[in-house]
């Protein structure tokens, strides 16, 4: 049997085995999973859970980030778990998330349309205290608990963020 081996981006030479089909295959599965952990090692995206999370080293507004994870095959970070919120926070970078209240002052929504039911507000917060409002939530308190950590802020300043593809 012929096993495939990629050597880059566009190379990929054919080995001629004396393998049968079924270890050929399982040949080809070992390697593709060990060029997706080495992709995954080398970027700035990370894995936890059946997610993938990329982590920017810039600072956008909250549309241009959203925007960014929308080019990225991605969406802001969605937090639906206690686990998935220490294991954002243990990134330590401050990053935004998919969690806004423009449409409707107070009524956090996040970006998959679902409404907010587990919360880690920091100590009051949310608080909307900026002259034209706060609508856009960042793990902004890193000296907080883990589990109190989310700030309101005005999402026209620029700030970190953090995308999520969901069984990426
Ligand atoms: C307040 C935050 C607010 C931030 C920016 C801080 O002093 O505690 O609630 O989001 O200023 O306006
Ligand atoms: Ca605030």
């Amino acid at each position: 049997m012929a096993v495939s081996v990629s050597a880059g981006d566009s190379e990929t030479i054919e080995v001629e085995t004396n393998l049968s089909e079924d270890s050929a295959n399982y040949f080809n599965m070992k390697i593709n999973r060990a060029k997706k952990t080495e992709a995954v090692q080398k970027s700035e995206w990370r894995t936890f859970n059946t997610s993938l999370y990329y982590i920017s080293n810039d600072y956008k507004t909250w549309e241009d980030s959203r925007q960014d994870c929308l080019k990225r095959g991605a969406d802001l970070a969605v937090i639906n778990s206690e686990e998935e919120q220490v294991f954002i926070s243990q990134l330590n970078t401050k990053p935004r998330i998919g969690l806004i209240d423009k449409d409707s002052e107070g009524t956090w929504k996040w970006v998959d349309g679902t409404p907010l039911t587990t919360a880690f507000w920091s100590t009051e917060e949310p608080n909307d205290r900026a002259v034209d409002g706060e609508d856009c939530v960042s793990l902004y308190y890193h000296t907080q608990p883990v589990l109190k950590n989310w700030n309101d802020l005005a999402c026209n300043t620029a700030f970190m963020w953090i995308c999520e593809i969901v069984n990426g």
